[in-house]
């Protein structure tokens, strides 16, 4: 092995800073020789921003590795050992799109869940399946790490329909360890959380300090307060009979579906006072971030990348990287065919779940039943889910309609229908598969 060679697909992002600090603090386990920054013409020079700071944080911390910035994506993914997608069809004004139509019928509007997530979904399916048609080509042997939200149902449409190796991740288990470890005021390290669930809807079953159980105790500072949120989605407090009764630890996403009305009113407060919804938000946030990647003297990851979303992402894509290649038989929350670990699902389907990662890839830990409160949540939202694939993939109109009325979020076929006559309408430039 000559040294690794790395594509990642939508390596304009803001934050790809984020993946490269993660390369640089492996760089003693992961031989990476180029990394391969792939992006489209945006007219506003992003990969060469971002590309041009990566190169200077890689020549600050002396190590020889090649970034590549490139439009050509077959060139990019040709021999690779590892491919990562972090990239946005439709860029942020399609996310604020996603966000403001279904508040126009008093639903959830979010990046990932509820309808938004579901235009997403559309608009990504079909790239995702031509990227995975050239790594199936060009580079059999590679590994496909989707970080591209909604990562879940991104990952359960390369299963379904490709034969890509692939692994989806997220920020979010790995977030709610760092939390619960604030939270508690001790190292991470020493924090070990069981997670089981789907993408974004994920639960921690228990939580260990050191081995020892500590589930109870994170309750109780969770119903007295602690914050566990991650910096795009508002810090509401849970009901603290509901959570002791639950016994588990919600992710912060669950937010949406148990706290929905307030989260509505969150949303549409936001536009009237002129906040804007987060992609609005972040669309500023990025304006500044631009500006700062641009300063020559800038050679690390600058501190105002921690007013994202996607904290401690670098932290979960590398070592995730580096479990398979020196196949090291480590625990981590990945999303995976289930195969039987959750014993309420079907074996294949996609889970977000505690697996052991070795260089055959990610084998999820077994978990057995989940209890009727969490089971049939999971149930309508993976319906939806499979719904949503099958809809990405053949651009039927019947098929996007039940997949919007099985989505937890919807409250009716009538606004189903108009959600999907809007979201198509809005999105006709991305949805080639809808005819
Ligand atoms: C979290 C989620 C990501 C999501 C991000 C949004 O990290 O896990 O899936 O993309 O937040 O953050 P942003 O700063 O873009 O609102």
């Amino acid at each position: 092995m000559n040294g690794l060679k790395i594509a990642v697909i939508g390596g304009g992002s803001s934050y790809t800073p984020e993946l490269i600090d993660g390369f640089i603090k492996r760089s003693n386990e992961l031989p990476v020789k180029e990394i391969h920054l792939v992006d489209i013409e945006d007219g506003e020079s992003k990969l060469d921003i971002v590309g041009n700071l990566a190169k200077r944080m890689v020549k600050k911390a002396g190590l020889d590795i090649d970034i590549i910035l490139t439009l050509d994506r077959r060139a990019a993914i040709k021999d690779a050992d590892f491919v990562t997608t972090q990239f946005r069809v439709g860029g942020l004004e399609a996310r604020a799109r996603d966000e403001r139509i279904p508040l126009e019928y008093n639903v959830i509007g979010q990046e990932t869940t509820g309808p938004g997530g579901f235009a997403k979904a559309m608009r990504t399916i079909p790239v995702i399946l031509d990227i995975c048609k050239d790594i199936e080509e060009l580079a059999p042997n590679a590994w496909l790490i989707n970080f591209t939200n909604p990562a879940g149902l991104i990952t359960e449409a390369v299963h379904r329909y490709t034969n890509v190796k692939t692994i989806g991740l997220c920020n979010v288990p790995i977030g709610m360890v760092n939390m619960v470890a604030k939270m508690l005021e001790v190292d991470s390290k020493r924090i070990k959380i069981d997670f089981a669930g789907l993408n974004h809807l994920v639960w921690g079953k228990r939580v260990y300090l050191d081995g020892k159980d500590i589930t109870d105790e994170v309750i109780e500072k969770l119903c007295d307060g602690g914050s566990l949120t991650m910096k795009n989605i508002p810090d509401l407090k849970w009901d603290k009979d509901f959570v002791k009764s639950l016994g588990m630890i919600p992710c912060p996403y669950h937010r949406y579906y148990y706290m929905t009305d307030d989260l509505i009113e969150e949303e549409k407060e936001s536009v009237k006072t002129g906040k804007g919804t987060r992609a609005e938000q972040v669309l500023k946030i990025e304006k500044e971030l631009f500006e700062v990647y641009k300063d020559p003297n800038l050679n690390q990851k600058p501190e105002q990348l921690e007013k994202r979303g996607g904290a401690y992402y670098s932290d979960a894509a590398v070592s995730l990287i580096s479990a398979i290649y020196n196949d090291k038989k480590e625990v981590h929350t990945v999303n995976v065919r289930n195969n039987g670990a959750i014993s309420n699902l079907p074996d294949d389907v996609v889970v977000e779940i505690n697996a052991i990662v070795d260089k055959t890839g990610a084998h999820a830990i077994t978990v057995g039943q989940l209890p009727p409160e969490v089971n049939g949540l999971v149930q309508a939202a993976k319906a939806y889910e499979l719904l949503a694939v099958e809809a990405g993939v053949t651009g039927d109109y019947g098929t996007a309609l039940k997949s919007l009325a099985a989505n937890p979020l919807v409250p009716s076929v009538k606004i189903a229908k108009k959600l999907l006559d809007d979201i198509i309408s809005a999105n006709k430039a991305y949805l080639p598969q809808f005819k």
